[in-house]
Formats: C-alpha cells, structure tokens, sequence
C-alpha cells in the first residue's frame, strides 16, 4: 500500500524509485512527536492551522513499515523455543505472572439491570458505582448490558477462526502505517522499537464516511455481517454509557456526547495473542492508556491476560462470563479534566493456549477540538490540558507506538 501523499509510481519495485519517492515523508523520523505536540499544545500558542494541518499532513504521509513485518502467530507456530530479542522487554517491564493472578482481587463489576428501573434510589446506585469506577479505577465490568450473549461469542468465534486462516489468505489484508486498517501486527513506525506478542486486525466501523466492508475479512462467511451487527449493539450501549458518565459528572445527558462532535468514530480491534514459548519475557500488549473515548472490550473468557494499573500494582483482570470490559480512554480523560482516569493497562501472554480479544474504541468526531468541559474546570482545578482534535492526537501512538500515559501526559498545560 502506498503512502497517500506520493505519486503512484511508489507502486513501483524500484528501491531507487521508492527511496527518491519516499523522501517528502522521511521528516516524520526527524520531527519527534513530542516536538510536534509541545508545538500544538502550548497554550500560549493556539493551535495554528498551519501546525494541524501539517500534523493532518504528517498522518497521511506515513511512510510503509520500516522493515518486513513478521506475523507473531507464524513465529509461535514455528516452534521456537527462544523468543527473538525484538520481543524480550526489559527486566523492570516483564510481567510478574503467578505473583499477580494469586490476588482475589478484581476490577469493578456492575449490574446494568436496575439503570432503567422504575425505582430511582435503584438507577441512582448503579450510576453511583459507574462514577466511582470511572473516577478511582478507569476500568470496570458490566453485566446486563442488552448485548446479545450469542452475538458475542460469536463475533469472538468469527475473529479466531480468522486467525486460523492460512497466512497468505490474511496477508491480502495487511495494514499501513497510514490507517492502520487492515492485519496488523505493530504499532508504531519506529525502526528499532519493541514489539509485542500479538497480531490484530483493525477497522473502520463508523463514521460511514470511513466504513468500508470490502476491507473487512471476506472470510469467515458470517464475518462481515456479525461484525456489522455486533457493532450496532456496542454502539448503543456505548452510547447508554455515555449518558450515564454525562449525568453522574453532573452535566446534561447529551453532554459528552455533543462534546465528542455529535458524530461518533468507532474502530474495532481483535487482538489475537499466540501462544509464546517465553511468556515471563515478554507482553501481548505493552502498557498503555486507549487514545479514544473509551473502549468495550470482549475478553477472551478462558484465557486470562489482560492487567490493569491500580495504585502501582498490576492487577489481573478477571472477566465475568458475557461481561464487557468498560474503559476510560484519554479523551474523556481530557473532556472530563481527568475526573475520570484513562489508566494503565497490558497484555500477558502463556505459553499454553492463545487468547483472543475483540475492542471496539467509541470515539469523538476527529475534528472536533477536544478540551475539558467548562462545568468542570474551576479555579481549584484549572483546565489541565490545551485543546486538540483526536485525529491530531492519534497521529502520536501511531508513529510512536504504545509509550504507557506518556502521550495524555505530555498534553498537560504547563503551570
Ligand atoms: C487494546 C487492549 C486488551 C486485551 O486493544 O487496546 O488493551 O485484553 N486490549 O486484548
Ligand atoms: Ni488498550
């Protein structure tokens, strides 16, 4: 796939022709992100058009992977015993995987049933735990949620079955730098960079303007059409949640969802983690808090492996059977003047079985400027972070991979 910017001759096999071609974009090596956001984040500089439009350029502009992708299923599948050193994380960032999983502890796990109740000290109690969830963990689980339980598992199913199809059948589908719409299996454009555990495929669900069924697997049969429902389903539901976080931050209904633009982005993201010969060297996911608004996340149910940061520990994630697993992501962190917290989360992979999951990321229109709500800045707590539109923040986790909270945090307003 060639980088949108650039003349279609990038098409070409010609490493001379692809190097010259490819030259307008090499900046985005030598513009550092963190440069690029302290230039648009500054409150004292506005964001001028031209920055964002060059940042708009920059996305556009990704060059191709900057070396041959391996897919971690074929490495898995090939029966290595010693993980390549490209995955091995640093001692200080392995997972600690018996000392975590022993402890009783769990995220939050709330009933939607009594939401809509008649009784309203009952819808007041549920909405209280959201609150709290949202506020002290970032991440919690919900049963009752109006989701077809059969849809679910077999959305799940679809996705794994993809997986297991021959490699050559997946790799018509892989993805770019540019959208990252496609079989993936790295984020970030970064030569050098760690990799993780995990392949994934990526997609535009909404808005209809960016949803294209044709990139979607055209195998499995039912694919394309549980996907399409499946996303229906966890659309609303994210839209109940939506209301909900609005109300109990004491704004109108509709709030957040007017501060997202009106029009909702929802991507979908099934993560397929392979079985690893090496789990305590390395992650499926690297630690990170999600860019977007927040995520429904569908765990595998017999695998465990998701963590989620909670006072400096790691804690192992527990899924309730038929369960979402709700997150905050960092734009309602900024929305919300970091009311509610878009934490820490990762991956641990085994070396028994292969896990997968399936995130569907509810997003804010992209161009619409993202800053904390007025109701919620007082001088007490001043507006922590400077405006900025999704598509503009998203351009940072996508050249430089998953850095942890480091890109929510480098938006900070200086003091
Ligand atoms: C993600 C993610 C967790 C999981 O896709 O952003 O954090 O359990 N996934 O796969
Ligand atoms: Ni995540």
């Amino acid at each position: 796939m060639h980088c949108g910017c650039l003349p279609s001759a990038i098409n070409t096999n010609s490493t001379r022709t692809r190097r010259r071609n490819l030259k307008p974009c090499l900046f985005i090596y030598t513009l550092t992100p963190s440069l690029t956001l302290s230039l648009i984040t500054t409150p004292s500089f506005p964001i001028p058009t031209t920055v964002s439009r060059r940042v708009l350029r920059m996305m556009n502009c990704l060059p191709l992977w900057p070396e041959p992708v391996v897919r971690v299923q074929h490495l898995s599948d090939s029966g290595i015993r010693v993980i390549p050193e490209r995955y091995v994380k640093k001692p200080s960032e392995r997972p600690s995987i018996s000392e975590s999983i022993d402890k009783e502890i769990n995220i939050p796990v709330i009933d939607l049933q009594n939401l809509y109740s008649s009784n309203e000290s009952l819808r007041r109690k549920t909405a209280d735990l959201i609150s709290a969830a949202c506020r002290e963990w970032g991440f919690f689980q919900v049963v009752n949620h109006g989701v077809s339980h059969q849809l679910m598992a077999e959305t799940r199913e679809v996705w794994r079955q993809f997986f297991q199809l021959p490699l050559e059948l997946k790799q018509q589908y892989a993805n770019s730098p540019a959208t990252y719409e496609g079989y993936g299996s790295r984020t970030g454009i970064g030569k050098d960079i760690s990799l993780d555990w995990g392949d994934y495929f990526f997609l535009h669900y909404l808005p209809m303007s960016l949803k294209d069924q044709n990139k979607w697997p055209s195998l499995p049969d039912s694919c394309r059409e549980l996907v399409e429902e499946y996303g229906e389903e966890v659309v609303k539901l994210g839209g109940k949640l939506m209301k909900i976080f609005s109300v109990t931050l004491g704004l109108s209904e509709n709030h957040l969802e007017q501060a997202f633009g009106g029009e909702i982005g929802a991507c979908i993201r099934a993560n397929y983690y392979p079985k690893c010969p090496q789990p305590d060297l390395t992650l499926g996911i690297s630690p990170h808090s999600d860019p977007g608004g927040m995520t429904l996340l569908l765990p595998d149910e017999n695998v465990l492996g998701l963590q989620v940061r909670h006072d400096n520990n790691w804690i192992t994630v527990k899924p309730v059977p038929n369960a979402f697993v709700i997150n905050i992501g960092d734009q309602i962190q900024v929305l919300t003047n970091a009311t509610y917290k878009s934490v820490e989360h990762r991956v641990m992979v085994n070396s028994a079985k292969e896990r997968v999951s399936l995130a569907l990321f509810y997003n804010p229109r992209s161009d619409t400027l993202i800053k904390p709500v007025e109701e919620l800045v007082t001088e007490e707590k001043p507006a922590l972070y400077s405006p900025m539109t999704f598509d503009e923040y998203r351009v940072y986790v996508r050249t430089k991979g998953l850095c942890g909270k480091s890109q929510v945090e480098s938006l900070k307003s200086p003091k």
